[in-house]
């Protein structure tokens, strides 16, 4: 029986990594992701900055590791995850970026790491590259419905790539090796799983051989106004891209996918001759003023605020009269 001389080795590593100093990159993956970002890449290679080297000066952007990506014709930067870093590993996620080839270029402390030291000189190195492609990015197509109160259950359509969610290793009906991360609807995360369940709202591929597909969530937050919605897969894909078709254009010339609005619920007094002066209280739910003060028509015009609530608002009837009325609360849909 051989014995391995594991100490040989060993000393090896330990005399390579003092004497070395150097500074190399050695990997880059995964290799593929999507034009639209939030590609998670891991850089190996060895004299990195530490994770608890630049705690101190975090504000200051030349200390620690700093990732770019460079192609022939542009150079974009990979924004770094200093948790997860430490001296042989870099992690950062990548930014929208067209479809191109990215050789990856990392500065420690703001100095760079000279291309002698990049996949060993080799310039274009599939093993230092990154690869941006639209077959890797998914795409949201369309939303149903395209306004609802907040907590609304939306359904995206696009190309969603896989039918698992959540940090399984499980693979996608149609083989694909990638999940969802996370999906947002505006700064807030829309949730794919019930409350206190395992069970999804909704997420679906077309066949077992598509891409193609449906995904549900529900909206957390309260707030009232614009939304756009995104989501996140892992593996070698990243952040969706809408297509141009699935944004609308509101009254207010906001540009956007969703549009929250107030739900009322009750007005009171609800009936009667309407004499100017005359409080009137508006109950519902979500009535925000994040971006805009409440509003209360009465038959078409202004009555005046005396108070707004997350359940109510009060206001004075404006001098009309009438023996009707039609009461809208917040922004107008359009
Ligand atoms: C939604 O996305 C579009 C396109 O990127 C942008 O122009 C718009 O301002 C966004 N709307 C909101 C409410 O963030
Ligand atoms: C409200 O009253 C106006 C006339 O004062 C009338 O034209 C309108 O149809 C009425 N609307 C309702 C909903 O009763």
């Amino acid at each position: 029986m051989r014995h391995l001389p594991l100490h040989l080795p060993l000393t090896f590593w330990i005399f390579l990594c003092n004497s070395a100093g150097a500074q190399r990159v050695t990997n880059v993956s995964p290799k593929y992701g999507s034009l639209n970002g939030g590609t998670r890449l891991t850089i190996a290679g060895q004299g990195f900055a530490q994770a608890n080297q630049f705690n101190l000066n975090s504000n200051d952007p030349n200390f620690g590791n700093s990732v770019t990506l460079v192609s022939r014709t542009r150079s974009i930067p990979c924004d770094v995850e200093r948790d997860s870093s430490h001296s042989a590993q870099i992690m950062c996620y990548t930014r929208a970026m067209p479809e191109d080839d990215y050789e990856v270029r990392v500065s420690v402390d703001g100095v760079a790491i000279p291309s002698s030291m990049i996949c060993n000189g080799n310039q274009w190195s599939y093993w230092c590259m990154f690869y941006s492609r639209s077959v890797r990015t998914p795409t949201i197509q369309s939303i149903r419905p395209l306004s609802g109160p907040p907590g609304t259950v939306v359904t995206l359509r696009g190309r969603i790539f896989t039918d698992v969610y959540g940090s399984n290793t499980d693979k996608s009906s149609n083989g694909l090796d990638v999940r969802f991360l996370r999906t947002y609807m505006g700064g807030m995360t829309c949730e794919l799983l019930k409350p206190n369940s395992d069970e999804k709202y909704g997420l679906y591929l077309d066949s077992d051989t598509s891409q193609m597909g449906y995904m549900s969530c529900r909206m957390t937050g309260t707030y009232i106004g614009h939304h756009n919605l995104s989501y996140i897969l892992d593996s070698d894909y990243g952040r969706s891209l809408p297509d141009f078709g699935v944004f609308s254009i509101s009254a207010v010339n906001q540009i956007a996918m969703f549009q929250t609005y107030a739900e009322v619920t009750g007005v009171s007094p609800s009936d009667g001759s309407m004499l100017g002066g005359t409080l009137l209280t508006i109950q519902g739910n979500y009535f925000d003023e994040t971006d805009q003060p409440a509003r209360v028509l009465v038959g078409g015009q202004e009555c005046q605020i005396k108070s707004v609530m997350n359940e109510g608002i009060v206001c004075v009837t404006p001098a009309y009269e009438r023996t009707n009325m039609t009461v809208f609360p917040g922004e107008e849909l359009i």
